[in-house]
């Protein structure tokens, strides 16, 4: 297995560059998430690491060497499309010992009728029989070796797919949105099952999805993509809690983090939606972000609120409560989390009063980048 550098690298379509000097170094064995919306340029970074595009400029190295003009089949790379790509006609085990036919195998030997035949074929077929079948029974799928990929489901067609990936043992895998054709309960499970692949394989993995939730529970690192710019790469906790973007902060999470109009006044208060939030900082005066996630907000008896609300809406899930709630202040319904023993307490139409501890503001300026800040009564402590 080896590291994979990704060095500089931008890509222009005619006149639209779709990747702005992206740099990202990944260490042998780790899982990292390329993870951004639809269209900021996640599967044309992936190919260009698999050498099916290439850059206008910048470098890929594996572990030492550049591999800029490594054709694809030669860069020991293995990668998952969402479309799974099998061969309709071939068995399970036919279509997951390709690669190792095409490596292992000169063209004569692999005419079909020929390799039964010829004794060398034979001896190759007998180490490819063996490899599929201990992939098979790591993936839990030797009994299904025979079938046909019409006779499959979704989530086994998967499983064939990255079957044929990791058969021959590549030096990175690269997985493009490799879940989005599973329903959403296969979705969830084969999450479990390729992050535990991950751990048995020790291997490489670069793993592109849409899907925020998909990053945040099986890597060890996300790196966010937005409009072909890495914007933050961190641990799934680090994006989570310290956004240093307000579109990451954003992206991240589900529900959505809240944000309301803020204030940076002249003597470095911080103010939320006019009423101050506990916090100072040294950036400049002038109208900001404050991001609150869902389960920093809290519910308090009134009269002891930092600001009111009107419930407008109650998402139950059972184990928790998504409240909506808006007040005359605020350009649409924020999200406070509560946990289900506080259920009781409310219906739609009631008044609320929220209040927040000041460390879980996450403020951001007008251009959207995260500005610090520090808590009122530390910094009266430290200068006194
Ligand atoms: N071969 C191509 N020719 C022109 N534009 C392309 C090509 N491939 C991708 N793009 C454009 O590049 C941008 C990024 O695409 P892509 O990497 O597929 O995004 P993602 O995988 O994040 O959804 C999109 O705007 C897309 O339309
Ligand atoms: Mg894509």
């Amino acid at each position: 297995m080896s590291s994979v550098h990704i060095q500089n690298i931008t890509k222009s379509f005619g006149k639209v560059e779709v990747l702005k000097d992206v740099s990202l170094n990944i260490p042998d064995g780790e899982f990292v998430s390329l993870v951004g919306p639809s269209g900021c340029g996640k599967s044309t970074l992936l190919r260009i690491i698999a050498g099916l595009e290439q850059q206008s400029s910048g470098q890929i190295r594996i572990d030492d060497r550049v591999i800029d003009n490594v054709r694809p089949s030669e860069r020991n790379i293995s990668m998952v499309f969402q479309s799974y790509a099998l061969y309709p006609h071939l068995s399970v085990f036919d279509n997951i010992s390709v690669p190792l036919r095409m490596s292992r195998l000169n063209s004569i030997q692999r005419l079909p009728g020929l390799r039964h035949l010829l004794p060398g074929a034979r001896a190759v077929e007998k180490g490819i029989r063996a490899d599929v079948e201990q992939v098979a029974s790591l993936l839990d799928m030797k009994q299904l070796l025979d079938r046909k990929p019409g006779e499959l489901s979704g989530g086994q067609r998967q499983r064939v797919a990255v079957g044929r990936a990791i058969v021959r043992e590549p030096h990175a895998f690269l997985l493009d949105e490799p879940l989005s054709n599973l329903d959403a309960k296969l979705r969830v499970h084969m999450r479990t099952e390729i992050a535990q692949l991950h751990r048995r394989l020790g291997a490489t993995f670069i793993y592109v999805t849409h899907d925020q939730a998909e990053a945040m529970t099986m890597s060890d690192r996300i790196a966010v993509l937005m409009d072909g710019e890495l914007v933050q790469v961190g641990s799934p906790d680090d994006v989570y809690n310290e956004p240093q973007d307000i579109r990451v902060a954003e992206f991240i999470g589900s529900p959505r983090i809240n944000t309301f109009a803020g204030e940076i006044r002249s003597d470095g208060g911080v103010d939320l939606l006019g009423v101050p939030t506990g916090l100072v900082t040294d950036a400049e005066a002038g109208p900001a972000q404050v991001g609150l996630r869902p389960e920093a907000l809290r519910l308090v008896p009134v009269g002891e609120g930092v600001f009111a609300g009107t419930v407008t809406h109650i998402e139950n899930l059972g184990a928790e409560l998504m409240v909506h709630f808006v007040n005359e202040n605020m350009e649409r319904p924020a999200i406070i989390r509560l946990d289900h023993i506080e259920r009781h307490r409310l219906d739609v139409g009631e008044s609320i009063e929220i209040d927040f501890l000041p460390g879980a503001v996450r403020l951001f300026g007008p251009d959207g980048a995260r500005v610090p800040t520090e808590e009122f009564m530390e910094k009266q402590l430290v200068n006194a």
